[in-house]
């Protein structure tokens, strides 16, 4: 059993998780102009805590907004969906009949939640429909047989964001895996192109040639260990890095030459190459770092 130190030291997740959860909720309304979030893209509409029960007899009321549901586990259909359960905690018996589980979907799960364990989950409550999750989960692959989509089908269903265990760790949270040694000297690699980009372009618009040949020096060298490393992976970053290193060298001879609208076509394009890139083939993670997507 746990003690209450581990309670203690469990809020900081469980917050971090609601906090995750009130921002990650898409589609969510306005909060009165007096709570505005910082730091979020958009406002959330605050958790709204419910009852299984309460949600599958008046779910009309709880489409579209943001829940958190504390039940235990009832059944693990899928490597990423389990229904919850407050009434009858392991009657699993009664499962098939039960009309008060709540599907819960969660499309970034990271470990598997424990059978009849008490969780916390939070996220949006929507009718379940698998083409309406599909949209609202672009990058989730319903993991669900034939048979559960249909019993489900009509039904209030959480696609959660957070799903929180009695250890109180987060199991929908993604976090980076380790860099081995070549993605760690990627890594800087990119770290030095982020500010000496950054610090280009306005070089080049005020026409300043010192700044702007260092910077571009470094992009250089930067999008030639770049294609380097992509070189035998892939065929397309490799060619992205290629044409940025050919833009940087043509913003090179520009500055060289003094022709500085030259330079700035030059250095947009450059700036093309990176969102192509990352577009394709850098993922962010929850924790607000980058890795390369596998
Ligand atoms: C050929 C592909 C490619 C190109 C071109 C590219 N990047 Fe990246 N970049 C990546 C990948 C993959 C990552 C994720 C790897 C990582 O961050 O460890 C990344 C990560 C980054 C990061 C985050 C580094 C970190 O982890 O903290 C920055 C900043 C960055 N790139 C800036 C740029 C800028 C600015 C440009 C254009 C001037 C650019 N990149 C061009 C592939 C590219």
């Amino acid at each position: 059993m746990r003690g209450p130190l581990k309670t203690t030291h469990g809020a900081a997740p469980v917050a971090l998780g609601l906090l995750i959860a009130l921002y990650a909720v898409p589609g969510a309304q306005q909060p009165p102009a007096a709570t505005p979030a910082p730091a979020a893209p958009a406002p959330a509409k605050p958790l709204v805590p419910v009852a299984t029960n309460t949600v599958t007899a008046h779910p009309d009321a709880y489409y579209g907004l943001a829940v958190t549901i504390n039940a235990a586990v009832e059944q693990i259909l899928s490597k990423s969906a389990f229904s919850v359960d407050q009434r009858r905690v392991g009657a699993a018996a009664d499962v098939k009949h039960d009309p008060t589980d709540v599907l819960v979907l969660v499309p970034t799960i990271q470990s598997p939640v424990e059978l009849h364990a008490y969780v916390t989950v939070m996220g949006e409550l929507v009718k379940f429909d698998p083409a309406e999750i599909a949209r609202k989960a672009k990058d989730y692959k319903l993991d669900l047989p034939a048979d559960v989509v249909a019993k489900y089908s009509g039904r209030p269903a959480l696609l959660a964001t957070s799903v929180i265990n009695e250890k109180f760790v987060d199991l929908a949270k993604r976090l980076p895996p380790p860099l081995n040694a070549e993605e760690e000297a990627y890594q800087k690699v990119m770290r030095q192109v982020g500010p000496a980009f950054a610090a280009l372009r306005p070089a080049v618009d005020g026409s300043n040639a010192e700044t702007a040949g260092k910077n571009a020096a470094v992009l250089q060298k930067a999008f030639t260990d770049t294609e380097a490393f992509w070189k035998p992976k892939k065929a397309e970053p490799t060619l992205w890095a290629q044409n940025a290193r050919k833009e940087v060298e043509a913003v090179q001879a520009a500055i060289a030459a003094g022709k500085w609208d030259e330079a700035k076509a030059h250095a947009a394009t450059v700036g093309q190459a990176c969102a192509q890139c990352h577009g394709a083939y850098r993922e962010r993670f929850d924790d607000g770092s980058f890795r390369i997507k596998k």
